[in-house]
């Protein structure tokens, strides 16, 4: 199996602004090729003999665990340290502690706040630093979000993508830049006061328009949605946001995702379309915040349907992170 990727190797992925449309495609073709390696049986040696830092200041499910199993399915290891079990920002700089870090591993996941903090941490360790999810930016589920839809609809350049609820929050920001990267459709459908920020906009619908795509903010939902590929959304109020969840409730209930706007697609019938969630979803009764109030962002029979990809859309987490790893660490 070819694995290396000269280009990325010994670079860091602090945004998708650091990689070119040619580096996405060459990840996410690693990705599929590792995905079809483990579902073969192979447990293999790529990241032998290397370790890798997590270090979280958030909770998070999916991307401590597939960093875990990226490193233990290729006989690497990595050592998960959460904020409050080591000094940083209490009795230890971002910046020293990237340098002690980088002494002892070969790569560091972080996840955290600021983007700064991560960028911080990128000049300082002298090893890969990877960004797990920061306030800014979430690059690396930017990745598994595109490996999805290349699997599910067959192509990115010409598929079109709608993320619906808050734009402006990390996940929105990495797939809106992804999408340009290759050539989508892509739309943001949200209230005015949570479109993404005018500049990452016309960024990004800058990079679209040289990879033949687009980007639109636009506000109504069902006239978005119509002919779309993929229907995305996420949480509405995510990890260490400030505001009032009664409010944002308030705002966003019109852009729940429910069965009547999956029809309004238009390709239900002919399979053309999916939904994602990067996940933790509130589609149920089943999380303390949805047992009073129900399905928030979309609803169960959304979640559960057959057209919903949300947990392959999971285990590309995996083979999008395990990619990132070997390539930048090989
Ligand atoms: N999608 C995602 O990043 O999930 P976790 O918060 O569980 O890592
Ligand atoms: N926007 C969400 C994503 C969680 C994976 C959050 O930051 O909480």
């Amino acid at each position: 199996m070819t694995t290396g990727i000269a280009e990325l190797s010994g670079r860091s992925l602090l945004t998708l602004n650091q990689v070119t449309a040619e580096e996405i495609t060459d990840l996410l073709n690693l990705a599929d090729n590792l995905k079809e390696r483990k579902r073969s049986g192979v447990r293999g040696e790529l990241l032998q003999h290397r370790s890798i830092a997590l270090l979280f200041q958030k909770a998070s499910t999916r991307t401590r665990c597939a960093a875990i199993a990226a490193a233990t399915d290729e006989s690497g290891h990595a050592e998960y340290l959460s904020s409050a079990d080591i000094h940083i920002g209490k009795k230890e700089s971002v910046a020293d502690t990237a340098r002690v870090l980088g002494r002892m591993f070969d790569g560091i996941l972080f996840r955290g706040y600021a983007q700064t903090t991560v960028e911080m941490l990128a000049q300082h360790a002298g090893v890969p630093v990877w960004n797990g999810l920061t306030d800014e930016a979430h690059p690396t589920q930017a990745l598994a979000d595109l490996q999805t839809i290349r699997e599910n609809i067959g192509a990115l350049a010409g598929t079109k993508v709608v993320y619906i609820g808050n734009g402006k929050n990390n996940v929105a920001n990495s797939i809106m830049l992804g999408c340009a990267k290759t050539g989508v459709e892509y739309v943001c459908c949200s209230p005015a006061d949570l479109s993404p920020v005018p500049e990452l906009v016309t960024a990004a619908a800058s990079v679209a328009a040289d990879h033949k795509g687009s980007v639109e903010v636009v506000e109504d939902p069902a006239a978005a949605v119509i002919g779309a590929n993929v229907i995305y959304t996420d949480v509405w109020l995510s990890m260490g946001e400030e505001g009032s969840l009664e409010e944002r409730i308030a705002t966003l209930m019109p852009y729940q995702v429910t069965m009547d706007l999956m029809k309004k697609t238009g390709k239900l019938e002919s399979g053309d379309v999916i939904f994602l969630h990067c996940l933790p979803a509130f589609h149920d009764r089943h999380t303390v915040l949805s047992a009073e109030r129900g399905a928030l962002e979309v609803t169960d029979e959304v979640f559960e349907a057959p057209f919903s990809k949300v947990f392959d859309l999971c285990e590309n987490k995996l083979h999008t992170l395990k990619a990132v790893m070997v390539a930048t660490l090989t």
